[in-house]
């Protein structure tokens, strides 16, 4: 049964800009329906101008709009009473009072845009919509994001002829889809309304015991005062920017252009530099510097270090270590609880004691975002891509309701500063009455999905679904990096690279020569001021060796390979120098696993820091390691602990940087490709439009670094990509290998298939002790460290396994 009314006005194209715009982060499941846009079903301010309309209009400027006139209409449609908040009622009386009669919408209107609030706030429609998109996807017809917005509207206003449009603005008329256009009859809303009054369906940040049905009836009333007038009317009342226009502007993005010029400078959008991988970080750093302070806010820097040699992965690692940390600020936010991160790092590095810490600044700079490797030739490179996020105080109305009651609410991550409203009238509040969240980034965001001419072909995205690429020519990336993360009109900064088209951009192109020539001075102070500053003094700091007595807790020996319980930096301080001719290892990687939780990165990286230092004590000169890492998703704990912090962490650039502290020479690194990778991030719900692409992460590093000072040859050179799916440890939800992050025997297999027979191999961090087993096939001799008792039991046991499976392992176990 419909909601609708019967005076509908005439579908047209127009209408539909003022249809809702679900929160394009959500496929359709439309709990937290996001719009930028009020919601106004099927009363276009067009109505006015038709026969019927007017006569309408002239009807209810009969009526007298009090809060009695709608409670009553409010309880006749929906059977339940308005709250009994007396302060809301008070809030809404003021706006009634300050409203006339005239601007209200008819009666038979008004119920219908409350009972679609109702199908809005409390999902009602999922369902049945999510059934149809799986009949659409089955006849393989698929919908944009758009599109998806106005079927979600249209069930939920019940509005049959507004779903056939869009059917027929596809060319996609079809008798199933038509028949499965069966949106919630109102007895429907009404039960499930009434059942969520009294046991509501709780989201977990819901789940405070308070009084459920007050805040759902005053967020249907709010809701309802605001429907039954005038979107103009409403906007009008509510933004105090609304005198710096001449005229009414319906949309909220272009008003806030005029009322927040500002924030919209688009003058440098993207800058791309593209150089030769083995230039040196100096050259790179100031441009990093210089580009972050005049870029757009989330603008983004991409940077293509070109031509494989392996210098370019110590240059990417440094650039990005410097891109994230080189702006030393105070922050005055609360979240900021510098005392905290002091006292803990402390704690765990008694060694600081002395050290220049200045643990009241915090280190700021871009969000590294991806890394692209781009072939695995010689012609290869790699593509870097950092935003910059930077906290902008500037007040924004609510998007829906466009009042200047809004608060600052917490951050959605570092650098996005996010606003609630605080209206009780916003027809956008949750269902629990909560005030709608939104971000300028998010507005940013869902400008790119309005956008059309913004639109990026669905090969374009495709084609960069992946972090590991084929060798690309410059302007293919180029105009990919365009098409990704700028907006039409946009400027964009070009450094060095071929002349490529502008897509609608305003690009720049400069000489890499000229440019960086411009920039030397600024070089030479950024890094070295960077590379001295107290940041480093926080963790990069030497730890006492321990007395004598401490190091392994239990060793066995079995074949060539002997195992070592113990903490690596221990028993390692105990053997002599110089004694292995390589190490391959996979570190525990900062807080991913239970064996693996520090309380923030820097007591993590002073413990890579010192092992560093002891493997490089004990390799011998000339001696390679391997080193496998993951810069996966975490949070740094040293700025925000709450989800705000979560970003892609940067160990591998980490690591880089306090190896060479430690001594060793960063060589270059191998890409373990591990193929088609299971994940959410490329997905982007349909939205192909800018600021909503992002990679598979498929990648993993194994960097590789060098004692100086001597030789030791290896049989052939390393390759420059491993293509290697993981070990397939999880069968059934349960873990057959035992260890929850074993490598593959492919990766210690680099080192040891290279090495002369009767070299000796070091895994600190032995795990499963895959780097015994391997050594013990290939013949070559191992020392396995391993803290944990669990996994050097199974360790052994697994090298025990292995080598009765092997005939020619025919060194029994002592
Ligand atoms: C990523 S796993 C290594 C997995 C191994 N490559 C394999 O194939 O099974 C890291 C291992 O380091 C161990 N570990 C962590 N800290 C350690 C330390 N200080 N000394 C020795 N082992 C440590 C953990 O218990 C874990 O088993």
């Amino acid at each position: 049964m419909a909601t609708g009314s019967k005076n509908k006005a005439p579908h047209s194209l127009a209408q539909y800009s003022s249809l809702p715009t679900p929160n394009p982060n959500h496929n359709i499941k439309r709990g937290s329906r996001d719009s930028t846009k009020i919601y106004e079903p099927t009363f276009p301010e067009q109505d006015a101008c038709t026969p019927a309309g007017l006569k309408r209009a002239q009807q209810h400027q009969k009526m007298a709009i009090d809060w009695n006139t709608l409670a009553k209409e409010f309880h006749d449609i929906l059977g339940i009473r308005p709250p009994d908040d007396l302060a809301f009622r008070k809030r809404v009386e003021a706006v009634l009072s300050r409203l006339s009669a005239c601007n209200a919408v008819p009666t038979d209107e008004r119920r219908t845009r409350l009972l679609a609030l109702v199908n809005r706030k409390f999902d009602i429609n999922a369902q049945a919509i999510n059934k149809l998109l799986a009949i659409a996807a089955a006849k393989k017809i698929s919908f944009n994001y758009h599109e998806k917005s106005r079927i979600a509207a249209a069930f939920d206003q019940s509005e049959k002829p507004s779903f056939t449009l869009v059917l027929q603005l596809k060319n996609a008329v079809d008798d199933d889809l038509v028949s499965a256009f069966r949106p919630a009859s109102v007895e429907v809303t009404l039960k499930k309304l009434h059942s969520e009054l009294v046991s509501p369906t709780l989201i977990r940040k819901d789940s405070r015991p308070r009084d459920w049905s007050q805040e759902i009836r005053r967020s249907l009333f709010g809701g309802f005062v605001f429907s039954v007038f005038r979107q103009q009317d409403m906007h009008e009342l509510f933004d105090k920017d609304i005198h710096l226009e001449a005229r009414y502007e319906p949309d909220f993005w272009k008003h806030l252009h005029k009322s927040r010029r500002e924030m919209f400078s688009r003058a440098k959008t993207l800058v791309y530099l593209e150089c030769d991988g083995s230039i040196e970080i100096n050259k790179i750093a100031p441009s990093l510097q210089k580009e972050f302070f005049e870029l757009a806010n989330h603008g983004y820097f991409a940077l293509h270090l070109k031509n494989a040699h392996g210098r370019e992965w110590r240059t990417a690692a440094l650039a990005t270590l410097f891109a994230e940390k080189f702006l030393e600020k105070r922050l005055e936010n609360g979240y900021f609880r510098w005392r905290e991160i002091e006292s803990t790092t402390r704690s765990y590095i008694p060694a600081l004691a002395d050290a220049d810490t200045a643990f009241d600044r915090a280190n700021l700079g871009y969000h590294y975002k991806d890394t692209f490797v781009l072939g695995d030739d010689a012609r290869g490179g790699i593509l870097l891509l950092f935003q910059k996020n930077t906290s902008d105080e500037t007040l924004i109305p609510c998007p829906s309701c466009r009042s200047h009651d809004v608060q600052g609410n917490s951050y959605s991550s570092l650098g996005v500063k996010s606003w609630e409203c605080m209206n009780p009238i916003c027809p956008d509040r949750s269902k629990f009455d909560r005030g709608k969240r939104y971000s300028f980034y998010q507005l940013l965001r869902q400008q790119a999905i309005d956008n059309t001419n913004a639109m990026i072909s669905i090969s374009s995205v495709r084609a960069w679904s992946r972090d590991v690429q084929s060798v690309k020519p410059s302007d293919a990336i180029i105009e990919m990096l365009v098409r990704h993360y700028t907006l039409p009109g946009d400027g964009v900064l070009q450094i060095g690279g071929d002349v490529t088209q502008s897509l609608g951009r305003d690009i720049t192109c400069e000489q890499l020569s000229k440019y960086l020539n411009g920039l030397n001075e600024l070089g030479e102070n950024a890094l070295s001021k960077f590379s001295r500053s107290p940041f480093f003094g926080r963790f990069a700091i030497a730890r006492p060796t321990p007395g004598a007595g401490k190091g392994a807790v239990e060793s066995r020996t079995f074949g060539n390979t002997e195992l070592l319980l113990g903490d690596c930096f221990d028993v390692l301080s105990e053997m002599p120098e110089a004694i292995f001719d390589g190490a391959v290892t996979s570190p525990p990687y900062y807080n991913a696993r239970e064996y693996a939780q520090w309380q923030n990165i820097y007591c993590y990286l002073y413990d890579m820091f010192n092992i560093a230092r002891q493997v490089f004590r004990t390799l011998k000169p000339g001696a390679t390691y391997l080193f496998n890492i993951f810069d996966y998703f975490d949070n740094e704990n040293t700025i925000a602990y709450s989800a705000m912090g979560d970003k892609r962490m940067i160990l591998s650039a980490y690591c880089v940087e306090l190896f060479e502290r430690a001594g060793f020479k960063c060589e270059g690194n191998i890409v373990w490709d591990k193929g088609e990778i299971e994940g959410k991030r490329a997905f982007n719900n349909g939205n192909f439009s800018p600021y909503y692409q992002a990679p598979f992460n498929c990648w993993e590093h194994i960097l590789i670094f060098k004692k100086p000072g001597g030789e030791i040859s290896f049989a052939r050179p390393l390759p420059r990509v491993l293509r290697q799916k993981p070990v397939m440890k999880i069968v059934q939800g349960v873990n057959c290998h035992g260890h929850t992050a074993p490598f593959p025997d492919q990766v210690p297999e680099l080192l040891l298939e290279r090495l002369p027979e009767n070299s000796v191999v070091l895994d600190p961090f032995a795990g499963s002790m895959t780097t015994g087993r391997v050594a013990a096939r290939l013949g070559r001799r191992a020392v396995c460290i391993e803290k944990d008792r669990a996994y050097f039991e199974l360790g052994f046991s697994m090298l025990r396994n292995s080598a009765a499976q092997i005939p020619l392992f025919h060194l029994a176990a002592q």
